[in-house]
């Protein structure tokens, strides 16, 4: 029987917007986090190649690695200010009354223009902190799957990841650390899903929490990013960290096609239960909590004001929804969405999510995104 949204994710409506506050940070200076690995590392004597579309992906992370020291132009001088100031997406006072939102009764209300740029230098920071932590968190998750995952072209796979996102937490902390203003600490939504992913037993647990779910989000995330940065520094780092993500959230499609096949339903409903309780966590941290908290701005005020649409928090925000854009589409792949009468598409629509059931999944994408191979073509 699956167990209900109160034993899944600690609270009973998912969209309660007082208990997801009340998760916070509380170890801001923290500096070691301990998390218990539970599952078994696995040696295999079975050394013959047959995972075809695996070992494709092998031969291609092995010719795609880039070096962030000498393929990034770090002499790019980044003036922040000026970048927030002239980045559309920066709210304005004006922008915000033609809209007609009503800021009245808020401290947003006596705003002025400069304050909005200094919440969008906010934004940045705390949005590229959550990218390094959660790179960080790729990178502990793909040394889990090198030792639990029982197939040696998946530990092979498994390998060029563990480097690839080396480099992607180097190139985040180095450029929040020589271009912006240091970084935020780990949001406690994102932390908890970590926390998660890393103590579960099961080695395909790691896959479906890392792969598919936190990969998925973090590609569709940086292709926003990517779009919409006016910094060559950061669109050059960007695109050379999506170019490996592609490959990363197809390494879990291809894995876990095959091992759910041979799942029970019940087996199957646990998958679909991870599945939700991380993309809950996920949306829930994009309240970005500890912005509002640094600009003195009471969080409640603040989603008030951009979700009045909405009495509740179910995300009404296009941009926050494309961010399931590969989440979705990946689920169905594997089967996670119809499974047991559909339990999961129950629950992403109540995330509102289920629109992009249909878009293209990711096991083929990387070939596209390639970035390595196009800087050797031009
Ligand atoms: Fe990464
Ligand atoms: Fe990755």
């Amino acid at each position: 029987m699956a167990r209900t949204d109160a034993e899944i994710l600690g609270r009973e409506d998912v969209n309660d917007l007082d208990a997801i506050l009340e998760i916070t940070n509380t170890d801001m200076d923290e500096a070691i986090h301990v998390v218990k690995n539970n599952a078994d590392s696995i040696f295999t004597w079975d050394y013959e190649r047959s995972r075809v579309p695996l070992m494709k992906l092998y031969e291609k992370a092995k010719t795609s690695m880039w070096n962030g020291e000498t393929d990034l132009d770090w002499s790019i001088e980044v003036d922040n200010e000026k970048l927030a100031r002239e980045n559309p997406l920066t709210p304005t006072v004006e922008l915000i009354a033609e809209i007609g939102v009503d800021l009245s009764g808020t401290v947003l209300a006596k705003w002025t223009n400069d304050d909005w740029v200094k919440f969008e230098i906010e934004r940045i920071n705390w949005s590229l902190s959550q990218f390094m932590h959660g790179e960080q968190g790729a990178l502990v998750c793909t040394a889990k799957i090198v030792e639990t995952v029982p197939w040696i072209d998946a530990k092979y796979y498994a390998a060029t990841q563990v480097m690839d996102e080396a480099r992607h937490v180097e190139v985040f902390a180095k450029y929040l650390d020589t271009k912006l203003d240091g970084h935020y600490a780990i949001n406690h939504h994102l932390k908890m899903l970590l926390d998660d992913i890393v103590e579960d037993s099961r080695w395909d647990m790691t896959y479906l929490g890392m792969q598919i779910m936190v990969e998925g989000l973090a590609l569709a995330a940086f292709g926003m990013a990517h779009q919409t940065t006016g910094d060559p520094l950061l669109k050059q780092l960007l695109r050379y960290v999506m170019s490996d993500e592609a490959r990363h959230v197809a390494f879990g499609v291809l894995t876990l096609k095959e091992y759910y096949e041979g799942l029970t339903s019940a087996e199957l409903l646990d998958r679909q239960e991870f599945a939700f309780e991380a993309a809950v966590r996920m949306r829930d941290r994009f309240l970005q909590q500890e912005v509002w908290e640094r600009l003195g701005v009471p969080v409640r005020d603040a989603i008030r004001v951009f979700k009045q649409d909405d009495p509740e928090i179910k995300n009404q925000d296009p941009f926050q929804q494309l961010l399931f854009s590969k989440i979705v589409p990946n689920c169905k792949k594997l089967g996670l969405l119809d499974a047991n009468d559909g339990w999961l598409r129950k629950r992403f629509d109540t995330l509102g999510v289920t629109q992009f059931e249909d878009w293209a999944d990711t096991s083929e994408e990387y070939e596209l995104l390639d970035a390595v191979a196009e800087d050797r073509a031009s």
